[in-house]
Formats: C-alpha cells, sequence, structure tokens
C-alpha cells in the first residue's frame, strides 16, 4: 500500500483549566492513505475537532507522533508548517471561519492567496466551486448576507480551493437540510476522487458515516469500531 498522507501514534491531548485536567485523547492512531476517505462520529465533547484540529497542525499535542507526508510535524517552524498546510490541507471548521468583511467570492479565493495564486485560473476556479455547492448567484454577498448552512458551504469551497491532498471537515453538514447534507457529501466524495484526495470527516450523521471507506468511534479518547447492527 502507498505511504499514509497523513499517520498519528497514540497521540495524548489533556486540556487544563485551573485545578481541573480533562484527558481528550488518550492513545489515538490513525493511519490515512491517499484517496482514503475516513469518518469519525462520537460524542459531543468526546474529542472530535480536537483531533482535526490537531491534526492540521493547529494545535500542539502531550505526547505521540503526527505525521504530513512522512515529515514530523512537532517542532517545525510556524512559517513553514503554515505554507505546507496551505498547499496540503484544506480545512472545514465547525465554526467557519469566513473573513466578516470579505464576500463570498474572496473569501474562497483567500485560499488561492495563501499559496500566491490570485490570477483569473483562480479566480474562475472560485467560481466554479461556488457553482458546485450551489451558490454560483451569491458570490458577492457578505458572510452577515448569508444563512448558516450557505456560509458552511463557501467554507466546504474555500477548503476544496487549493485542490487539498487532504480535506478535514469538521461537521461540514451539520447545518445543512438533508438534501443539501447529501449533495454536500456527494460534493466532497467526488472530489476526493477526482483529485486523488483523502477525507477525514466529523460527523454525527450515520448514513453520511457509512458512505467513506471506514468508520470509527472516538470513545473515551480511543478510537473504537461502529458497534455492529442488531442482527
Ligand atoms: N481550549 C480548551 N480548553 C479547555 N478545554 C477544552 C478546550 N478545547 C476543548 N476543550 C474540551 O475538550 C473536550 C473535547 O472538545 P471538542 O471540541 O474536541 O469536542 P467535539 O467532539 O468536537 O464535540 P462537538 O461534537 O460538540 O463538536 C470538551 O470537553 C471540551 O470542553
Ligand atoms: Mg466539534
Amino acid at each position: 500500500m502507498s505511504d499514509p498522507v497523513v499517520q498519528v501514534v497514540g497521540i495524548e491531548k489533556s486540556f487544563r483549566s485551573g485545578e481541573k485536567v480533562i484527558e481528550v485523547l488518550r492513545g489515538v492512531d490513525l493511519s490515512l492513505h491517499p484517496g482514503e476517505s475516513i469518518s469519525i462520529r462520537g460524542e459531543s465533547g468526546s474529542g472530535k475537532t480536537t483531533f482535526v484540529h490537531i491534526l492540521a497542525g493547529l494545535e500542539g499535542f502531550d505526547s505521540g507522533e503526527l505525521c504530513w507526508r512522512g515529515k514530523p510535524v512537532k517542532g517545525r517552524r510556524r512559517a513553514s508548517l503554515a505554507r505546507d498546510r496551505a498547499g496540503f490541507l484544506g480545512m472545514v471548521f465547525q465554526s467557519f471561519y469566513l473573513i466578516p468583511e470579505m464576500n463570498a467570492l474572496d473569501n474562497v479565493l483567500m485560499a488561492g492567496r495563501m499559496v500566491g495564486r490570485l490570477d483569473n485560473t483562480a479566480r474562475k476556479r472560485a467560481r466554479e466551486l461556488m457553482d458546485r455547492v450551489g451558490l454560483g448567484e451569491r458570490t458577492d454577498h457578505l458572510p452577515s448576507q448569508l444563512s448558516g448552512g450557505e456560509k458552511q458551504r463557501v467554507a466546504v469551497a474555500r477548503a476544496l480551493m487549493n485542490r487539498p491532498a487532504v480535506i478535514l471537515a469538521d461537521e461540514p453538514t451539520g447545518n445543512l437540510d438533508e438534501i443539501t447534507g447529501n449533495r454536500m457529501m456527494d460534493l466532497l466524495l467526488s472530489i476526493c476522487r477526482e483529485h486523488g484526495a483523502s477525507l477525514v470527516l466529523v460527523t454525527h450523521n450515520k448514513s453520511h458515516a457509512k458512505r467513506t471507506d471506514r468508520e470509527v468511534v472516538l470513545k473515551l479518547g480511543r478510537f473504537e469500531s461502529p458497534e455492529a447492527p442488531p442482527g
């Protein structure tokens, strides 16, 4: 099998607030191969967002190892990490993080700017992606003029802008109705097929989780296989 694009081994992570220590991850392993999709479910507060932030190199961890394309991430300089991340990872955050002063199209183009692409080809791609998320007519709207689900779709378009090798999507269908959510899953999975990208999908939706190659459940700080359905 090809080498993993992202690999974590024995990741442990706790948060301290005052006297209290919250142990969130207690030894998590994951090897994500090119073109592979995986879904992560788990109760609210089980550590899914913490885990994807760690994968993205945005959150530190206490022990274990994280590698992108075989290269350890820990200890690397922030600027070089940010540059690598922009070309390698597309991230859909649970709380979108759109730039409020920029219209939807510019928010998508922002990802291109991070890797020095702001030419007409980049503009064309940003428009195409806005079409594919069903917002081709809303490119000049500010985030404040968009609904929660629309903002989420802009965030997905932005994550796909640089044809990332790895897409990390934290509940990308959380604010969408069933039909729009299914369409979003179609889009993410077809983008993965088109570019050979890998997908880490955090979701509470079992039928979306089933569409990925592999399902895990985060429970008590570790990954478990989902329970087999009765019968
Ligand atoms: N910066 C922080 N400081 C202290 N505790 C934190 C911090 N960030 C997260 N936590 C705690 O870590 C735990 C895991 O949080 P996380 O956001 O990863 O959960 P989640 O599985 O994504 O939940 P949800 O399904 O609600 O999005 C929670 O108990 C949360 O309160
Ligand atoms: Mg979360």
